[in-house]
C-alpha cells in the first residue's frame, strides 16, 4: 500500500489535469459551488485536519509497536476493504476515479499507480489534502491526480467517473440517502462505499469516543442501506460485511 515517503511509484501517462485546484477547474470542469454552509458540519473537517498526520501513519506503517498491534487486531478491516475496492475496480488502466473523502490519498494514489487516467480526490480537511498531494508527488502520479477541497454532496463535481470510492466517510455523513443519490449520478460503473454497522458494544463506545472529540458519527443497517441504494437508482447493490473487529459493511452500488 502507498506510503508518502516510499517514492517507488511508476510514472504513468500524463493526462490533462494536474494535482492542484486551479488546473483542475480549468481542464475537467468546475466543482459545483452549490455548497450550503448551513448543512456542512465543519466539526468533521476540523477534526480530520487535526488528526491528519496521525491518521496517515496508519497507512505508512510508521506507528509504534503497540499501535501497530492495535491496528492489526482491531483495524485490519481497513486493509480488507482496500483490497475489495481494487478488486471491484479491476484493471484500472485508463479509468477515471472519484475518491470522496480521500483523506491522505492512499486510494487515489493506488488507483493512479494502477494506471487510472484521472483521479479526483475531494475532502473537506486541508490537512488531509496536503498529505494527499505530497503522497501523489512521492509516487510520481501527481500528473494523474487532482485533490480539491469540498464537502460532498454539496460540492459534487460536474462530471462522471467510472468508479467512486468512499471509504471511512459515511461514518460522518448525517444525510446518507442524499449522499448516495448524488454518488449514483456521478458513476458510470460502480460506487464502493464503506458503511459502519451497528454493534452492541462497538457502537456506543465509538459514539462516546467521538463525542469527546466533538465529531458526530453514524451507523447503518442493511435494510436501510439496500433501500437507499435502490431508491438512488443503482441497478444492483452488493453488501458485504468486512471480517474483523471493525464491523464495517462494504457496499457496492453498480449501475449495470
Ligand atoms: C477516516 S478518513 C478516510 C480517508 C480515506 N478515504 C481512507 O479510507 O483512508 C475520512 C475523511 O473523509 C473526510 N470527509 C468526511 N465527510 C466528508 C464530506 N461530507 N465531504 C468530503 N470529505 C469528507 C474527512 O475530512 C476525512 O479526511
Amino acid at each position: 500500500m502507498a506510503g508518502v515517503e516510499a517514492g517507488e511509484g511508476k510514472r504513468r501517462s500524463l493526462i490533462a489535469c494536474v494535482g492542484d485546484t486551479e488546473h483542475y477547474r480549468g481542464c475537467v470542469g468546475p466543482v459545483n459551488s452549490k455548497a450550503q454552509e448551513a448543512v456542512i458540519d465543519h466539526r468533521i473537517g476540523e477534526y480530520f485536519t487535526d488528526a491528519a498526520a496521525t491518521f496517515d501513519t496508519f497507512y505508512d506503517g510508521k506507528r509504534g509497536p503497540f499501535m501497530r498491534w492495535v491496528d492489526r487486531k482491531f483495524r485490519s478491516d481497513v486493509f480488507v476493504r482496500f483490497e475489495w475496492v481494487f478488486e471491484e475496480i479491476g484493471d484500472a488502466a485508463g479509468k477515471s476515479i472519484l475518491d470522496i473523502g480521500c483523506g491522505s490519498g492512499p486510494y487515489s494514489v493506488e488507483a493512479a499507480n494502477r494506471g487510472a487516467e484521472r483521479v479526483l480526490g475531494v475532502d473537506m480537511a486541508d490537512g488531509m489534502l496536503e498529505i494527499a498531494r505530497r503522497r501523489a508527488q512521492a509516487f510520481k502520479v501527481d500528473g494523474a491526480c487532482a485533490f480539491v477541497k469540498g464537502s460532498f454532496p454539496q460540492d459534487a463535481p460536474d462530471e462522471q467517473f467510472d468508479h467512486a470510492i468512499v471509504t471511512g466517510v459515511m461514518d460522518y455523513v448525517a444525510d446518507a440517502p442524499a449522499f448516495i443519490n448524488t454518488v449514483q449520478k456521478l458513476v458510470r460503473k460502480s460506487a464502493i462505499l464503506s458503511m459502519p454497522s451497528k454493534h452492541w458494544f462497538r457502537t456506543p463506545f465509538r459514539e462516546w469516543r467521538y463525542r469527546m472529540k466533538d465529531c458526530p458519527v453514524y451507523f447503518f443497517e442493511t435494510d436501510e442501506i439496500r433501500r437507499w441504494f435502490s431508491e438512488a437508482g443503482f441497478a444492483e447493490t452488493d453488501i458485504r460485511k468486512v471480517p474483523g473487529a471493525g464491523q464495517d459493511y462494504v457496499v457496492i452500488g453498480r449501475n449495470g
